[in-house]
């Protein structure tokens, strides 16, 4: 079921929280909303959800305008980052609980519980409380409690926040498997930008209360359209060295490096100060344009390792890479990057 928002607004009192938001949501999609915290996220959910009045524009499913239909009956399907199971319940009656709401006979009730049971893969705990579950049971529970009503879409706001490190990779492919085996729109609520990468078709990029940028995971990734953009996707973040464009190069102050740019930004930036975003993985010992700076920090991530390194001027480049000859804290390196690799940005932000 598609979602559309058009022009939607939400405040509280006399706080616009969100103006004028339009977003499409496509049948069988997954969208991310991602943004810092306090961006707007949960209220865009609440909102879709019917949990928020809107103030302003609309809201549908389908060709259906549901802007001021309750939540109830825009058949929802919503996981929260607390769960919010019922402690005294168990496990099967936890999630039949929307189904008798709806006075559904016991059997029927029987039959979709043990049906959804086995897709989120939780058969033997049906019998159990929620307080005998690890956090990863509670969330396949709460899941499939969201899941049972065949709710035309799913909302999902930070559902894998109070997970630890293992179980979040493990439920990030297990949510994505659900959303395609039931083929459910869903909206994914999520400050974490690798949750937002590997699990959804597209994502929608927030900032106070607008979104930036919506597009495929990996085109964000390779053509943000900011700053904040770039600086948002990829772990370790891009660095960005502060210079004057000057004869067709970019001009690194502290060291004089010059980099060399396109032609048309050369032509267009001309004198001008630019920001230039370099990803770790392009910032490399067989780089093409060396620069020459400090390493300042290491850090052994496994099969990789990130060294930041510090130029004259106390800014930052970082590199990832694999194993290689030893480099300790203090030494000085030239590494380098192919210019194609370099995103340059203006002063306020935007991509050149
Ligand atoms: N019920 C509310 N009453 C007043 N202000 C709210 C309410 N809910 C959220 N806000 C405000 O709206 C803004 C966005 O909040 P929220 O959507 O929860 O952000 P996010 O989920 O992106 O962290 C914040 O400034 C927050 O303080
Ligand atoms: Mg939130």
């Amino acid at each position: 079921m598609r979602i559309l928002l058009d022009k939607f607004t939400k405040k509280f009192s006399d706080l616009t929280v969100i103006d004028e938001m339009d977003l499409e949501v496509r049948d069988g999609e997954m969208i991310a909303l991602l943004g810092g915290s306090g961006c707007g996220k949960s209220t865009t959910l609440f909102s879709i959800c019917g949990i928020h009045k809107v103030n302003g524009g609309r809201i549908l499913f389908g060709d259906k305008d549901v802007t001021n239909v309750t939540s109830q009956e825009r058949n929802v399907g919503v996981v929260f980052q607390s769960f919010a199971l019922y402690p005294h319940l168990t496990v099967e009656n936890n999630i039949g609980f929307p189904l008798k709401l709806r006075k559904e006979s016991k059997a029927e009730i029987k039959r979709k519980v043990d049906e959804i049971a086995e897709m989120v893969h939780i058969e033997p705990l049906l019998q159990r409380r929620p307080g005998e579950l690890s956090g990863g049971q509670q969330q396949r529970v709460a899941l499939a409690r969201a899941l049972i009503r065949r709710p035309d879409v799913l909302l999902l706001d930070e559902p894998l926040a109070n997970l630890d490190a293992t179980l979040r990779l493990e439920m990030r492919s297990e949510i994505r498997r659900i959303q395609q085996e039931t083929g459910i729109t869903a909206v994914l609520v999520t400050h974490d930008q690798v949750e937002a990468m590997s699990m959804c078709d597209r994502i929608a990029i927030m900032d106070a209360g607008k979104i930036i940028q919506i597009a495929k995971p990996r085109d964000m990734y390779e053509n943000p359209v900011s700053d904040y953009v770039a600086g948002f996707l990829g772990s370790p973040p891009i660095a960005f060295l502060t210079g004057q464009v000057q004869d067709g190069n970019f001009v690194e102050p502290s060291t004089g490096t010059k980099m060399p740019l396109s032609a048309e930004i050369a032509a267009s930036q001309s004198g001008r100060q630019v920001k230039v975003g370099i990803r770790p993985e392009y910032f490399q010992p067989d780089g093409a344009t060396k620069i020459a700076g400090t390493v300042s920090f290491m850090e052994s991530q496994g099969r990789e390792t990130l060294y930041n390194v510090t130029l004259p001027d106390g800014s930052i480049l970082r590199s990832i890479q694999g194993v290689h000859d030893p480099v300790h804290i203090g030494d000085r390196v030239e590494w380098g990057v192919d210019s194609a690799e370099m995103m340059v940005f203006d002063m306020n932000g935007l991509r050149l």
